[in-house]
């Protein structure tokens, strides 16, 4: 079963209380996002293998380590996710980035698929799925289930606030995905909102409402 990582650092926690705070704007709320992707991005890469090697400082050979194993890449949802992609690209800036277009159908709360471009060589990297809201867990268990479609093996979910039932929902369909959290949340209102959560992402992101 994929692990639940609820990433507590006081920074992500932070900026996480701002982002939800109804009175941040648009401007506010893209900068803390990316700021806090970044944080979490940080976090995500942990445990990424690293191998030997020796560099020349001014002074003579140093063993050192690099980063060792397989590429990366990351695969923002449309378009909530985008909000989160500098932020990852500042600490892995050689990452590939590919494109899901999801959006949720109001009444049925059924994702619709509407883009898909990903990097060439998906089956050999690790994948970063980003989307800062799993509420029901419909889009991002579709965009996993596209990715792994085209041959995606190594993939982990990153979004700042999820509710419960899309954990659950994730853990079910995709049970070797891990997920990366800021906060679990209480619960999904009638209308598939996280209660408490921020509001519409992408609305509070582009402004659009
Ligand atoms: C939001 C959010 C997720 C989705 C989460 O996108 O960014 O993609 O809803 O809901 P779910 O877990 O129930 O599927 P939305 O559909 O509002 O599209 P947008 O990003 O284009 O605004
Ligand atoms: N999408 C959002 O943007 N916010 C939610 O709370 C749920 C889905």
């Amino acid at each position: 079963m994929g692990r639940v990582h609820v990433l507590d650092h006081p920074l992500i926690q932070h900026k996480l209380t701002l982002i939800r705070d109804k009175n941040t704007g648009t401007k506010e709320f893209r900068e803390l996002l990316e700021e806090v992707a970044m944080l979490m991005a940080y976090e995500i890469t942990r445990d990424l293998p690293l191998e030997e090697t020796v560099v020349e400082t001014p002074l003579g050979p140093a063993r050192s380590r690099v980063l060792s194993g397989r590429k990366l890449g990351v695969v923002p949802i449309l378009r909530a996710g985008l909000g989160m992609v500098e932020g990852v690209l500042k600490l892995i800036p050689a990452a590939r980035v590919g494109h899901i277009g999801l959006y949720r159908d109001p009444d049925t709360l059924q994702p619709v698929e509407y883009y898909c471009k990903l990097p060439t060589d998906v089956t050999e990297r690790e994948l970063i799925v980003i989307d800062p809201m799993l509420a029901t867990g419909g889009s991002a268990s579709a965009a996993i289930r596209f990715i792994k479609e085209r041959g995606a093996r190594h993939i982990k979910l990153m979004c700042l606030i999820a509710a419960p039932e899309g954990v659950q929902r994730v853990q079910s369909d995709h049970p070797e995905v891990d997920l990366y959290t800021a906060a679990v949340d209480e619960r999904l209102n009638d209308h598939g909102y996280i209660v408490p959560g921020l509001g519409d992402a992408g609305d509070r992101l582009y402004g659009t409402k």
